[in-house]
């Protein structure tokens, strides 16, 4: 019998962890450069307001759909910090992790057959959503040459009119590119254009390098007729298991989204909430001392990478490295050959879409000893092989 999940593809990083977990208990030491999870935890301040609110007796019922207003002025005031955009409290949803809004956005507001426009290579939830709608995945390339932007211009004028939905990441996953205001402004005007939403993912904007400062689309003007942009504490704030995403901006979308949303779930456990608001409002210094950090790693994993006669993309922002693998291999047969042979787990280039065929993507999300330690193995076998 058919289901509706036959369209969906298996995900990647659930059949990885299986083959780690089997070489770990074959005694291997596999260091994980997949996943970008987070390795260091939130600041003291987040933890101890989580904590405080679960001893409150109050806290351990349902909460509003939309959730606490607390939550909603919190992120409003990050908006205003960050990017000196001004927005309405009302006018913003929680998200159970930007992830969530992806897919369920989707399922909001596509109708069979629409035409959704996705970066290749690109954050794989935005196809996967679009097939569960029953709509029409159709990429576009994001390309070196292009410093991995789309070409606006060379979307087909027809694909144009038929899309319904954009996807758009900036600091991007999985090429670790970024987007300045300009380029959004033009992506803002291609939408108006074609009546598209964009969505900006923009899960990214505080994970930045070499002084780089992000941009939110919605810093453009009037962004918010035409666009949505979905953000999370996951990588800004090590706080990717406490699932605590929003979705801001185009205001008929957003109501869309509610809607399905208080079918789909009951929004967070209030103490979280709690965490999240100490973590928007609270001192933001630290995350300076964060990104300088991954910055370090970054640094170490350049080099060490440029050292084996690769030639990885500048990163100036995210949590990744996106790097061509050496000539003559498939990214999966290269990554599940290092992994098997040097125990480092590697993201395979192919599972962001064709357009990543021919690179692999690491994660910063180790100590610079233990990234020192997997490309000297991954050196290694290097040597072996050429
Ligand atoms: C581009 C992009 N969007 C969304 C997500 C999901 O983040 P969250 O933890 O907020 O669901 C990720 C996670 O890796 C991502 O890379």
């Amino acid at each position: 019998m058919t289901k509706p999940t036959d369209k969906l593809s298996p995900n990647y990083f659930a059949t990885l962890s299986a083959r780690v977990a089997a070489l770990r208990a074959a005694g291997y030491d596999v260091i994980r450069l997949d996943i970008g999870s987070p390795d260091l935890p939130p600041a003291v301040h987040i933890v101890e307001a989580l904590t405080c609110s679960a001893r409150d007796s109050t806290s351990h019922g349902y909460q509003p759909l939309s959730g606490s207003s607390e939550i909603r002025r919190a992120w409003a005031q990050l908006y205003q910090n960050q990017h000196g955009v001004k927005l309405d409290p009302e006018d913003l949803l929680p998200l159970l992790g930007s992830k969530e809004g992806v897919f369920h956005l989707s399922l909001a507001i596509l109708n069979p057959k629409d035409v959704v426009l996705i970066p290749d290579p690109g954050y794989q939830t935005y196809a996967q959503g679009a097939r569960f709608a029953g709509a029409e995945p159709v990429s576009f390339p994001l390309l070196p040459e292009n410093g991995f932007l789309p070409d606006l211009d060379a979307i087909p004028i027809e694909t144009a009119r038929r899309a319904r939905l954009m996807w758009l990441n900036y600091p991007n996953n999985p090429t670790a590119a970024v987007a300045d205001l300009e380029f959004f402004a033009r992506a803002v005007e291609f939408a108006r254009s074609y009546g598209i939403l964009l969505v900006h993912d923009a899960a990214y904007t505080q994970v930045t390098f070499d002084g780089w400062r992000a941009p939110s689309i919605l810093e453009v003007p009037g962004a918010a007729d035409v666009a949505v942009e979905l953000n999370t504490l996951s990588k800004s704030h090590n706080m990717a298991g406490w699932r605590l995403g929003i979705a801001a901006g185009n205001a008929e979308a957003i109501t869309a989204l509610l809607k399905l949303k208080t079918h789909a779930d009951s929004g967070h456990f209030l103490p979280v909430q709690d965490g999240a608001v100490a973590a928007l409002t609270g001192d933001q210094g630290w995350l300076v001392t964060r990104n300088a950090v991954y910055q370090d790693r970054r640094d170490a994993a350049m080099t060490a990478l440029r050292g084996m006669g690769l030639l990885p993309h500048s990163s100036k922002a995210s949590l990744y490295i996106w790097c061509p693998i050496p000539a003559g291999w498939r990214s999966m047969d290269f990554a599940l050959h290092i992994l098997n042979t040097a125990h480092v787990s590697l993201t395979p280039g192919i599972i962001f879409g064709p357009r990543g065929e021919g690179y692999f993507r690491l994660s910063l999300v180790r100590p610079v000893d233990v990234i020192e330690t997997a490309m000297n193995r991954i050196s290694n076998r290097l040597k072996v092989l050429y």
